[in-house]
């Protein structure tokens, strides 16, 4: 795989690096290169270049701009404490793209190309990688995305596609680090429907969730949980996390519907709390079992996970005309939190091949 470089020439200097690193909040700063691979029907993938990161030139009639046929992906790559550089599961943010791309008649990336791309970009501006300290957990937050690049107003899968991959170093998600996030149930809107795009990974999803976000900010909540579409009763996932329900008696139950996105740390956190002895289930779970599981104590903790949140716990539920009290914020959480956070900055040993050593 060729991969041409060319080298910024203004890169940014150690000052304004450690200040950036010092409050990097999420997705405001961007690292000196990008990454781009082009693709046509004819030549397939080819063109990769690293360049330093700037604006694009994007013609006006570009098939994105018009039918969002676009898909994207979030991972991190971590600095351990010996200074090397590794990235989390690579091959499952691969093979997830490569299904956001069939349910968006894009070209799939092949698996190994789409890893060996991300790490380029994290080896050329290895130096953005943040070291983290204690309970600051900074790391460089990386954004591969796919776009339809012909310029063609017709409607048809693009016949010229663009991916790229930017880098962003990050703090926490949320203002004010792990503390429970308030929810706002959404009774209006959707996010997904059947046979919808809610597996997929796609930009539409989230505009599809902005109102509801704003519905939720205006009734004081940091986060909307959409339902499903057809009943209106089962729970899904947050505008960009997954959901989790810890029962008194030791269940663990994760939504499963057909039209969340399956979250890589959703997985994890499966595979983490059955070595724990818990049972996990994956199942559609009703927005009455989570009032009433609450009400009756049955429900011990709640929480949400995701890559750039890690894991949240989710506290007071919203809607129109009610709410629903925390159920107490948990050790369960919290342990599964550690659990992870620890295997990714390399605290704690990686018993799952999980990790990947970019640098
Ligand atoms: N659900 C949505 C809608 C998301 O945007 C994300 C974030 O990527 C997740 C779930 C969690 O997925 P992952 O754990 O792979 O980051
Ligand atoms: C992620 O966790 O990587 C996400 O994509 C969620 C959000 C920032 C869109």
């Amino acid at each position: 795989m060729q991969i041409s470089t060319t080298v910024s020439d203004h890169p940014v200097d150690d000052a304004r690096l450690a200040e950036i690193f010092a409050n990097p909040g999420f997705g405001t700063y961007f690292t000196d290169h990008m990454l781009t691979v082009e693709w046509t029907p004819d030549a397939g993938w080819h063109a990769a270049r690293i360049e330093p990161y700037a604006p694009l030139s994007i013609d006006p009639a570009a098939a994105v701009l018009h039918y969002a046929q676009e898909i994207f992906e979030g991972m991190k790559a971590y600095r351990h404490p010996d200074g090397s550089v590794w990235s989390f599961r690579p091959e499952a943010n691969a093979a997830r793209m490569a299904r956001s791309a069939e349910r968006l008649a894009l070209p799939v990336l092949p698996e190994d190309e789409f890893v060996e791309y991300v790490d380029a970009l994290v080896r050329a501006d290895e130096r953005w990688v943040p070291t983290s300290e204690g309970a600051n957990e900074k790391s460089l937050y990386l954004r591969p995305f796919m776009f339809a690049s012909e310029t063609f107003l017709g409607v048809r899968p693009s016949q010229h596609v663009t991916f790229m991959v930017i880098a962003s170093p990050v703090g926490s998600y949320f203002k004010g680090g792990v503390k429970p996030v308030t929810i706002w149930l959404t009774e209006q809107y959707s996010r997904a429907g059947r046979g919808g795009m809610g597996a997929a990974k796609t930009g539409g999803n989230y505009a599809a969730s902005l109102v509801a976000q704003q519905e939720a900010s205006a009734h004081g909540c940091d986060q909307v949980v959409f339902l499903d579409s057809t009943e209106q009763k089962y729970v899904e996932e947050l505008g960009g996390m997954n959901l989790y329900f810890v029962h008194a008696d030791g269940r663990i139950v994760t939504p499963a519907t057909g039209t969340i996105l399956e979250g890589i740390t959703r997985a994890s956190i499966i595979t983490l709390a059955e070595k724990m002895g818990y049972t996990v289930e994956e199942r559609k779970f009703s927005i009455d079992e989570w009032k009433d599981g609450v009400a009756s104590g049955e429900i011990t903790e709640i929480f949400a996970c995701g890559t750039a949140a890690v894991v949240t716990p989710v506290g007071e539920l919203r809607w129109d005309g009610g709410s629903l009290p925390s159920a107490p914020v948990g050790e369960v959480a919290m342990e599964l939190r550690k659990q992870l956070v620890d295997i990714q900055y390399g605290r704690a040993d990686d018993g799952h091949g999980w990790m990947h050593k970019i640098c």
